[in-house]
């Protein structure tokens, strides 16, 4: 059989699938999905977006996950107990997630309060973290927060303490602080392999803001000169960014935001603009397929391996076992933590 025949045979087992389920099946796509994944999905959105549609949607019995564990796992913390989550690759992970710990958190946490006192430090985590260290966040007075969100999390903590701990992603994190118009020298970055993160308690008494040394190894790939190349050849042209690429990348981007607000920002931009964008390759290529009467051209050709991982074949082996392949369970005690601080970013205005 041709590969075009059995990506048609496949396609054809998928509508079938769907049909016969109806709305007892909700398959959510991240916008970092390939076309093909995106346009059979029930629902594409950010991670907030995603999560939002996971907690709201009570008519699904069966919600299908297409993009990387973390966020299927986020989906299982905040559907309903009748409801079932499953991703159809298991191995689709997130490398910032992974660079973070819960053991290392802890101690670190702990190493804080030891220093500032108990009662002082909200923990903030990325949504891209696992369901234990949501779960240490919300056990602990913190909360989840997502790209489109990191600003109003770190301002809803400081309001209520006086230090934020914001885990795994430096980036996202010297962003939001910088957003808030904290002084960058507030701001200090914890080296999770060195005692106390490589400072001295008055430093650490001095911060207003700790963050963790992770990062995303696509978003990395962003630098300044790619911007001043990108400036001095289109001198006209806009440059729009996620807030997980590097602090000066954002400062010296036009925009930036998350996946949902950079495409808001390619939809709202006027008839044959030239813009530049920092983000997945995926979402880059879709943009400018999606709007042929604006230039959009990627600041440099980043992919997320993890997010390729889903295809149709692992699609329609999960579809064809609603309920049962590759299932994504979260302890009950660990549900219960981590919902608290996925609730607390479900409420921030
Ligand atoms: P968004 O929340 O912007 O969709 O980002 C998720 C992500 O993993 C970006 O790398
Ligand atoms: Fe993780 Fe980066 Fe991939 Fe997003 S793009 S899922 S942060 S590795």
């Amino acid at each position: 059989m041709s590969v075009n025949n059995s990506a048609n045979k496949i396609l054809e087992e998928i509508y079938e699938i769907k049909k016969r389920l109806g709305k007892k099946l909700l398959i959510l796509t991240h916008h970092y999905q390939t076309d093909q994944i995106v346009s059979l999905g029930s629902f594409a959105g950010d991670s907030f977006d995603l999560s939002q549609k996971a907690a709201s949607d009570k008519e699904a019995e069966f919600i299908i996950f297409c993009g990387v564990h973390f966020m299927a796992e986020s989906a299982a913390i905040l559907s309903a107990s009748n409801q079932t989550v499953q991703i159809p690759e298991i191995s689709a992970g997130c490398p910032m997630a992974d660079m973070a710990d819960i053991q290392s958190v802890k101690k670190a946490f702990s190493q804080l309060e030891a220093i500032v006192g108990t009662k002082t430090t909200t923990p903030i985590v990325y949504m891209n973290s696992s369901a234990l260290i949501k779960a240490f966040c919300g056990k602990n007075k913190g909360l989840v927060c997502t790209s489109s969100n990191a600003d109003k999390a770190f301002d809803y903590a400081l309001k209520r303490r006086e230090k934020i701990f914001f885990f795994p992603d430096e980036h996202l994190g010297k962003n939001a602080a910088d957003k808030l118009g904290i002084a960058p020298e507030l701001v200090i970055l914890w080296d999770s392999n060195k005692k106390l993160g490589g400072y001295k308690a008055e430093d650490i008494k001095k911060a207003k803001v700790i963050v963790w040394n992770g990062y995303c190894p696509i978003h990395i790939d962003f630098t300044t000169s790619q911007i001043l190349k990108a400036r001095r050849d289109f001198p006209e042209a806009k440059i729009i960014v996620h807030p997980e690429c590097q602090r000066e990348v954002v400062k010296i981007s036009d925009a930036s935001g998350s996946t949902a607000y950079i495409i808001e920002y390619v939809k709202n931009a006027a008839k044959n603009s030239i813009i530049f964008i920092g983000t997945e390759i995926n979402l880059i290529k879709r943009l400018a397929r999606r709007h042929p009467d604006k230039k959009i051209i990627p600041l440099y050709a980043s992919g997320c391996k993890d997010m390729f991982k889903i295809n149709l074949k692992n699609l329609l082996k999960t579809l064809k076992k609603p309920g049962a392949y590759n299932l994504i369970t979260i302890p009950d005690e660990i549900k219960k933590d981590a919902k608290k601080a996925l609730d607390r970013m479900l409420t921030l205005t």
